[in-house]
């Protein structure tokens, strides 16, 4: 047992043992080795079919023959350099012209940086001080929104974290998502005040969660008609609902967008993109401070663009089927075993939530039988199948997983077997 062993050595060093809270379950997560296609190994010799994939980057799966030979090569030629590059004059155009709200775009290191700056940006340019966020959204792990935050944050127990002074999140209000009264409501209570609305416009941080017909749409036209920036958070959605992400999948198109996780191909990376009427308020051109020693990071970059120019139609379909085929397998099961559960499926994200209702917002998603949802996990652990230990997740299929299907669903039957016993 070297992952038991290993997290009794990673405890002394490091807090709880791992490196985000997320990575944690009982009685101690498995220590991986290396990762191939669709397949995580640990150090203990298990093999694991990977519906985690790292928390949503790796959609081509790991180690991606391509993104690892652009890499090596960039980094024989050098690993950072505080220096512009011309890789990311060509990541940016890759984003411009896939995203429709991109017309120029600033590269950071993760999603929380990128919400962090898109924050600070509408109201830079707005000149107003509130912001509403949606009950459940996680958009990364600082001050302004890790307020009734999901992710780890629900998961282990902190959905408003100690540290933040009150008058840090006094400006930001919370609103349930799907509910147009309440958006209504805050914005008229608030009259010229708020900078902007930040939406993840599929709420894969309280597991999948779908936006209502109409719903994006509505605040859309809500924060036009008062002069709010509307803010997609598409750090898991961009590039994974279609390559320009969720705005192009919905057919809305926000003012400004962040994005993570794909952008950077299983590198770190975060960006805002948007207007370029905004945009030009980040430094050095406006006066919205923006800076990063690893901004736009060379190795980055080039997995980003490797990643990217990967993403083919073929891409779209094969990754939607597979995921549409495991959610279809657990709608089949739940019924054939008569068990309380519903399931979410968009794309290439599906969720189970053992809820007796529709699950349209973070209230009714904490409703759900964790305990439940916990066993599941571990069933399907055992039998070789990873997927993210905690009910306010979302699961995701690559590229690679078609020659894990047929394996994964009969250890669904199995597991659903074990379930109702
Ligand atoms: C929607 C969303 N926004 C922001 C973040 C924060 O990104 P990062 O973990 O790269 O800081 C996440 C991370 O899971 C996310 O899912």
């Amino acid at each position: 047992m070297k992952s038991k062993e290993l997290f009794e050595e990673a405890k002394k060093y490091l807090v709880g043992g791992v490196n985000s809270p997320v990575r944690y379950f009982e009685p101690y997560p498995f220590f991986v080795d290396r990762g191939e296609g669709c397949y995580i190994y640990d150090v203990d010799g298990n093999k694991y079919i990977d519906y985690c994939l790292a928390y949503g980057p790796l959609v081509l799966g790991h180690c991606n023959e391509i993104v690892i030979k652009e890499v090596i090569e960039q980094i024989r030629k050098g690993s950072t350099f505080g220096c512009p590059t011309e890789k990311e004059i060509e990541l940016a155009k890759l984003v411009v012209s896939y995203v429709p709200s991109a017309e120029k775009v600033r590269f950071v290191n993760s999603g929380t940086e990128a919400t962090m700056s898109a924050i600070r940006l509408a109201r830079g340019y707005t000149g107003r001080k509130k912001i509403i966020k949606f009950d459940g959204a996680y958009h990364g792990a600082h001050d302004y929104v890790l307020v009734k935050s999901g992710s780890g944050a629900l998961t282990h127990g902190a959905p408003n974290s100690l540290g933040i002074p009150e008058e840090t999140v006094k400006n930001t209000i919370l609103v349930p998502f799907n509910d147009e009264d309440a958006v209504e409501k805050a914005i008229k209570e608030n009259k010229d005040e708020i900078a902007c609305i930040m939406v993840e416009p599929v709420m894969a941080n309280v597991g999948c969660i779908l936006p209502k017909n109409g719903f994006l749409k509505f605040l859309r036209e809500i924060t036009e008609e008062e002069g709010i920036l509307l803010i997609f958070d598409e750090v898991i959605t961009g590039f994974r609902l279609a390559r320009g992400g969720a705005q192009e999948y919905f057919n809305v198109i926000p003012d400004i967008t962040t994005l993570g996780k794909i952008l950077g191909g299983g590198y770190p990376i975060g960006a805002i993109a948007g207007k370029e009427e905004i945009m030009n308020n980040f430094s050095p051109l406006g006066k919205v401070y923006q800076a990063g020693t690893f901004n736009g990071n060379p190795v980055s970059v080039t997995a980003g663009i490797a990643t990217l120019k990967q993403l083919d139609d073929e891409f779209y379909k094969k990754t939607f089927k597979f995921a549409e085929t495991l959610a279809n397998t657990l709608r089949d099961l739940i019924e054939k075993y008569n068990i309380e559960a519903r399931v979410y499926n968009i794309g290439s994200m599906f969720q189970i939530y053992f809820n007796k209702e529709d699950v349209i917002n973070y209230d009714i998603a904490k409703k759900s039988d964790i305990k439940m949802f916990m066993n599941y996990f571990y069933e399907l652990l055992k039998r070789g199948v990873f997927i993210p230990p905690s009910q306010f997740e979302c699961c995701f299929t690559c590229i690679k997983h078609g020659e894990a299907l047929e394996k994964t669903i009969n250890v669904l039957e199995e597991v659903f077997k074990k379930l109702k016993e």
